[in-house]
């Protein structure tokens, strides 16, 4: 019966496409967005976790009783939860210290054990989430680590359902497809789908300021002068992960902190759909490429995550202070301390009085 399910699991996929009637016009193409929030974990990485997870069962690695463990920025721990308390399985999350309150709490709500790791850390650093779940797996029994940043099943699971579902929605007309990378499943296996479909579908990855995906898809190397720290979460990394595949993706363009906290503000107020922070720079990645754009386009985006996750970050006016990412009204610190014009005055009169009394 349509709308009845054995378990939420298979809920997982089928997510929206949405028109965007703001940026449409300002960009002057049709954009559309997949709304990755749609998913039962709230986010895209409920498709790869269903299948890493599947992989491993079918090749006997995880058994029943078993433990799964993983890195995870947050959502790909929450879809493993999530997929641990319908099939059974204890799970482990190791989670860097920048990733969002909600994520570890709504981490903790599923049963997962949470492990919250140093963020600005080398990834071979023995405090970094990644070294802590790959020696919790090596020293529990039955204990698998899928480990997202290698695992084929990652872009393979958007090779076999995101690419084909935006491809159907869009009844094959679409000409750009525009995505945030991280472990770069969603972008290069969704990517790998739409080119076998058609190989003129311009697909552009969007990295985040700091990080070295640009720079290496443009020079096939590692600039490590190009890593700084930065506040998006999920996107951008400090080394080319396994699950990303560049010869599928044409172009990147990179989302700064600021202006992906104002895109996914925007779009809540403008468009009602509320999203996460690497939504915003999906949406600024579509911004970057408008003068590429024309008329009769079709720019499909993808927005990886909800935005309550980030209550507690971008839609929170105090966050945005204390990282100086709130909008014009906003002054910033350093102006606090400057004298005022009355202030200046008086000094002027205070001045003229020793002055005069001397
Ligand atoms: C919020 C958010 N945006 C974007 C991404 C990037 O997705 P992918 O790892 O498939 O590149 C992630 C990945 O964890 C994420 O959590």
């Amino acid at each position: 019966m349509a709308g009845r399910y054995q378990s939420i699991l298979e809920t997982i996929g089928n997510t929206p496409l949405i028109r965007l009637d703001s940026v449409s016009l300002e960009v002057g193409a049709e954009v559309f967005a997949k709304i990755e929030s749609f998913n039962p974990g709230l986010s895209t990485k409920d498709r790869a976790a269903l299948f890493m997870v599947e992989r491993a069962e079918d090749e006997g690695l995880l058994k029943p009783g078993g433990v799964v463990v993983e890195a995870s920025s947050g959502n790909t721990g929450m879809s493993l939860a999530m997929i641990c308390a319908v099939k059974g399985y204890q799970c482990v999350i190791a989670i860097p210290s920048k990733s969002s309150k909600e994520k570890v709490d709504q981490l903790r709500a599923l049963g997962a054990r949470v492990i919250v790791c140093p963020a600005n850390v080398s990834k071979d650093d023995p405090r970094s989430y990644y070294e802590v779940a790959r020696r919790i797996a090596g020293n529990t029994d039955n204990a698998v680590h899928l480990n997202q940043y290698q695992n084929q099943s990652n872009p393979f699971a958007h090779y076999a359902t995101t690419g084909k579902e935006i491809y159907e929605q869009t009844e094959g007309k679409l000409t750009h497809f525009v995505a945030t990378a991280g472990t770069g499943g969603t972008l290069s296996g969704t990517a790998r789908y739409l080119k076998e479909k058609n190989q003129n579908i311009r697909t552009i990855g969007v990295d985040a300021e700091g990080s070295i995906l640009k720079s290496y898809h443009e020079t096939g190397e590692i600039d490590r002068d190009e890593l700084k720290p930065y506040l998006l979460e999920g996107v951008g990394k400090s080394y080319i992960p396994g699950s990303m595949h560049m010869e599928y993706v044409d172009h990147f363009v990179q989302a700064g902190d600021r202006a992906s906290a104002r895109r996914a503000k925007r779009l809540a107020r403008r468009e009602a759909i509320f999203a996460g922070y690497s939504s915003g720079a999906a949406i600024e990645g579509v911004y970057q490429i408008a003068d590429q754009l024309k008329k009769s386009d079709v720019v499909v985006t993808l927005l990886p995550d909800h935005g309550s996750k980030y209550m507690s970050k971008i839609y929170n006016q105090d966050w945005l202070r204390e990282n100086r990412l709130a909008g014009k009204k906003y002054k910033p610190y350093y102006q606090t301390l400057l004298p005022t014009t009355i202030d200046r005055v008086k000094l002027r009169r205070l001045k003229k009085w020793i002055y005069l009394r001397s």
